[in-house]
């Protein structure tokens, strides 16, 4: 089915609304306050950028307080129980602030306003919520957040469907060094574990000449460092015709001008190619990290996920990679618990792990989630069991981080300095290349700008460094 691209007029007529919230809320002795509270993944983040985009064209400043909002969003996640969990804890909590000022509005979006049954719930346990939407229907939040300023009703607009493209919507960045460009939306992989795709609809493309002028601004801006996402990257350009996908979209990308790193995530082993090994190595300004989630090193449990590869091939590519780009950090997903795994299937993800030797990982333990195919398997491990198998792989890649953060020290790295640091002896934070986090110190000046930084230290988790002479 052919993507539905909303048109511009669409836009502007959101933008319109925009400016008429705003010219009421100049009318107000002091200016109103938003806070967009965000959980989830970079692309959740990513929206939260366009919601305050809006709001900011709607005339709200911006708070971190929940006391002082007057709006308050909340931009949920579903992907696992617990990140659900804490978001109603927090959603629950809100009765109390919205009591000591009855004026707040307060908002649920992002993926949890897909699941089925949650508005429902939402509708008669969290009273005090006034405005819930989907994913689909982000574009149109202030005609949304305009009907309950003007009505004082509740508003609920969750209709699902495939979703648009939007193009256009204004955006209020969190960084100025560090940006995200969504490149597709939606997941068309359905892994069984998985509520993704029934949350946020259809793979669709946004066109090459939208993302690369949204990557010129960015460069044009002093970014530096770009991160271009989607669930699957990978799937790019599949609904957009000959010869479009992301390798060509990658190499468009380091085509403009500018000192910038480039970085995406996320792609999906079945479809991550040679062709993209062979662009990563090329352009030096694809930074070399790779996010290549592999969630089991067991084939029998690997079909049941529905991840449609093996352990052999994922294997195989990482060779593929590593021949190109030798020093390529690796990272990856990994679920523990999947429904039926035994202790001995999740074995041959250990020996995974200690095969590859992965910089990071973040491992998960398996959360069923109603409606996907995964949530209707019965078990054989029970929860204790789970919790030990994940201990024994959070143990195993600790060691293997921690080795390879040592191999580390004595080597120079040119890092983009891009924080002030909260320790006083290291005032100042960086990114390797390939996204290693260093603490070093240096004049505050320099964020912002890269630099080359030897290695003095190591932990787990993170590196030391100093600046080499005659750069401070
Ligand atoms: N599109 C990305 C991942 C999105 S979700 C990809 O395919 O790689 C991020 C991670 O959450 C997944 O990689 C997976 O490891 C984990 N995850 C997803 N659903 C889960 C579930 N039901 N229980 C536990 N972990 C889950
Ligand atoms: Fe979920 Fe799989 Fe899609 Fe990733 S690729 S979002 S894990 S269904
Ligand atoms: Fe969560 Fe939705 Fe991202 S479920 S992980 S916020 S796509």
């Amino acid at each position: 089915m052919a993507t539905q691209r909303l048109t511009s007029q669409d836009i502007d007529r959101q933008r319109e609304i925009c400016a008429q919230l705003a010219e009421l809320n100049a009318a107000r002795a002091t200016p109103p306050l938003a806070f967009v509270d965000t959980y989830g993944c970079q692309q959740n983040e990513a929206d939260s950028e366009r919601l305050r985009g809006y709001l900011r064209e709607m005339g709200y400043g911006f708070t971190d307080s929940e006391a002082e909002a007057d709006v308050i969003v909340i931009n949920t996640c579903a992907v696992r129980g617990h990140a659900e969990d804490r978001v109603l804890g927090n959603v629950g909590a809100l009765v109390h602030t919205k009591a000591e000022k009855p004026s707040q509005i307060i908002c649920l979006c992002g993926c949890m306003m897909g699941e089925p049954g949650m508005v429902e719930k939402v509708r008669a346990s969290y009273r005090h919520v006034d405005l819930c939407f989907d994913p689909h229907a982000l574009w149109k939040f202030p005609e949304l957040l305009q009907r309950v300023v003007t009505r004082r009703g509740r508003v609920f607009d969750t209709a699902g469907g495939d979703g648009s493209i939007a193009e256009g919507i204004p955006l209020a960045r969190q960084s100025a060094l560090k940006g995200w460009v969504s490149v597709m939306y939606g997941c068309d992989n359905f892994c069984s574990y998985c509520i993704v795709p029934y949350v946020r609809g259809r793979e669709r493309s946004r066109l090459p000449e939208d993302i690369l002028r949204e990557v010129e601004e960015l460069v044009a801006g002093g970014c530096k460092d770009i991160t271009l996402l989607g669930q699957n990257v990978n799937s790019y350009g599949k609904d957009l015709g000959e010869g479009v996908d992301f390798p060509w979209l990658l190499e468009r990308v380091c085509a403009v001008p500018g000192d910038f790193l480039v970085r995406f995530m996320t792609s999906h082993p079945k479809d991550a190619s040679i062709r993209l090994f062979d662009v990563m190595a090329r352009e030096p300004k694809i930074a070399h990290h790779l996010h290549l989630p592999f969630q089991c090193g067991n084939d029998r449990v690997l079909a049941a996920m529905n991840r449609r590869y093996t352990a052999a091939h994922y294997l195989e590519l990482v060779r593929q990679l590593r021949e190109r780009i030798p020093d390529i950090v690796l990272t990856s997903d990994v679920i523990v618990g999947f429904p039926g795994e035994t202790t001995a299937e999740f074995e041959d993800t250990l020996r995974l792990i200690e095969a590859v030797r992965f910089d990071a990982l973040f491992t998960f333990i398996y959360s069923p989630r109603e409606g996907t195919p995964a949530a209707k398997l019965p078990d054989v491990l029970t929860p204790q069991e789970k919790q030990a198998n994940f201990q024994r792989l959070v143990d195993a890649q600790n060691a293997i981080s921690h080795e390879i953060h040592a191999g580390y020290v004595g080597k120079t790295f040119r890092c983009l300095i891009d924080g002030a640091g909260t320790d006083p002896r290291n005032d100042l934070t960086a990114r390797t290349n390939a996204g290693r986090l260093v603490h070093l110190s240096g004049p505050e000046g320099l964020i912002g700008t890269f630099q080359d930084v030897e290695i003095t230290g190591s932990t787990t988790w993170a590196l030391f460094g100093r600046l080499k002479e005659g750069e401070a």
